[in-house]
């Protein structure tokens, strides 16, 4: 039996949550238009859908919250969170912005012109739409053991140097403003990212002269992985790991609302200076002045204490192992997950679990949806509805190699009861899989679909 790790912390405020009934659950679906993203917090029983900006806030950062300063110009709060950012990332200049894609906004808005591309392991959705609203060109080029979900590789969210040395001398490097890593690989599974492949990447890049930005949301869970898995590292401090990682890239975007552990936050930062004052123009027209960057004071310092507390060892050894104990008691009752578990979240995988329903119905989304309705349990779809593409020249839709359905863990937030419920009713789903249908679109967005599109069943 899997074993449960206690946690380096105590409850001291609670939220309750309630139970819906099985047909109350049927009709709230229906209304939601099959899309889970618009059914109410309140009718979830245990909400899965992101581990982003769902962190419960130490005492600490509760603290540091009445502690705000909310000057418009110069809040201690920035620079508190300046000398935070410094020591641990080493980047000279850094911008707050209210979350991960408002940098993104910023970087690409600052560095990408139209029919440039921009390699990564694997860009996450709002990246990818990011790059592609400057009228550039995202791509993707993880190692092949991402694509298989029962491959055990210790580090599946490593970039394929060969293809990325091909790819560069093939478009030019003159066409590639920046290159990209996703740590950990949140569309790959939540997979780490090895430091000498973070090594290995910066140096193919700065050898064409391409800056290297890290997507940097879950640094402190990939720096745990790699104290885990990579040897050499098992007795180096997590906080010297994050280090390393970061002395490899010229800057990084930040999503705080992960491993920064606040409910709101982000930042932007780099060591070029002539690229940071561009960003303060781009960032004064679309978040905020330059200390506050579309956060309030309170939030700069949430996000500060955060940062810290989401490199604390116990708290990550914990948090590494909580996800862990969810997939192997997934795994113990035979069910199909990506394997090895990544940091945040425990992939379903679909096209082993629902066969009977070809890709172009849609079986995460099924899945999601039958996970809300056996169970009031919310996860996301990332496979068809997320990363269908229509071929330009055949107009064909091309299906993403890996259909999953991502149960993410909220830091802090779920004890072992919850987990062991959410395996109990994957369970049951699974012991009657047979019985799930595919759904088909009666709304279909151009652009970050999954947020908005409606289905039926087929
Ligand atoms: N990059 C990665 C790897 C992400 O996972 C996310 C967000 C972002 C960037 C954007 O950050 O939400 O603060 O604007 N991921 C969330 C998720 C939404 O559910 O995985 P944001």
């Amino acid at each position: 039996m899997a074993k449960f790790p206690s946690e380096p912390f105590r409850i001291k405020v609670v939220e309750p949550i309630r139970r819906t009934t099985r047909r109350e659950r049927q009709q709230i679906l229906t209304a939601a238009g099959y899309n889970p993203f618009n059914v109410r917090a309140e009718d979830i029983y245990i909400d899965l859908l992101t581990d982003s900006g769902t962190a419960a806030m130490s005492d600490g950062q509760w603290a540091g919250i009445m502690q705000g300063d909310e000057s418009y110009a110069g809040a201690r709060n920035f620079f508190n969170l300046e000398e935070t950012i410094r020591s641990i990332t080493g980047f000279r200049h850094f911008v707050p912005t209210h979350q991960g894609r408002a940098a993104e906004n910023i970087l690409f808005g600052a560095t990408v012109r139209p029919g440039q591309v921009v390699p990564s392991n694997m860009h996450f959705d709002t990246t990818q739409a990011n790059v592609l609203a400057r009228g550039g060109r995202p791509v993707n080029l993880v190692i092949d053991e991402a694509f298989d979900p029962t491959s055990r590789h210790p580090f599946k969210g490593n970039m394929d140097l060969e293809k990325l040395a091909a790819f560069i001398q093939e478009v030019g490097p003159e066409n590639i403003p920046l290159g990209m890593m996703t740590v950990t690989n949140n569309s790959g599974g939540g997979q780490p990212v090895s430091l000498a492949n973070i090594r290995a990447v910066a140096d193919v890049y700065h050898r064409y002269g391409i800056p290297f930005f890290l997507d940097a949301c879950r640094y402190a869970e990939n720096a745990y992985f790699i104290k885990l898995r990579e040897p050499g590292y098992a007795d180096v401090p997590v906080l010297e790991i994050a280090r390393q990682m970061f002395a490899c890239a010229d800057g990084c975007t930040m999503s705080g609302k992960k491993d920064a552990l606040v409910n709101i936050g982000g930042f932007l930062a780099m060591n070029d200076e002539e690229l940071y004052r561009r960003v303060c123009q781009e960032l004064i027209l679309r978040e905020g002045f330059p200390t506050y960057g579309g956060l309030a004071g309170r939030d700069l310092e949430a996000m500060a204490r955060g940062l810290w507390e989401g490199l604390d060892e116990d708290y990550l050894a914990y948090r590494i192992a909580h996800t862990r104990y969810l997939a192997d008691r997934l795994l113990e009752e035979g069910l199909p997950i990506l394997e090895p578990p990544g940091g945040h979240a425990v992939y379903l995988d679909v096209l082993r679990f629902l066969p009977h329903i070809p890709q172009s119905q849609l079986p995460g989304q099924a899945l999601a949806c039958a996970l809300y309705l056996e169970g009031g349990i919310r996860g996301v779809e990332i496979g068809s509805v997320m990363f269908a593409e229509e071929d330009p020249e055949t107009g064909e839709t091309v299906y993403p190699a890996l259909e999953l359905v991502r149960l993410a863990i909220p830091r802090r937030v779920y004890t072992q009861a919850h987990l062991d419920y959410v395996v109990e009713v994957c369970r049951r789903l699974y012991e009657r899989r047979e019985q799930i249908g595919g759904l088909r679109y009666t709304y279909k967005p151009a652009l970050l679909r999954h947020f908005t599109a409606r289905f039926e069943p087929v």
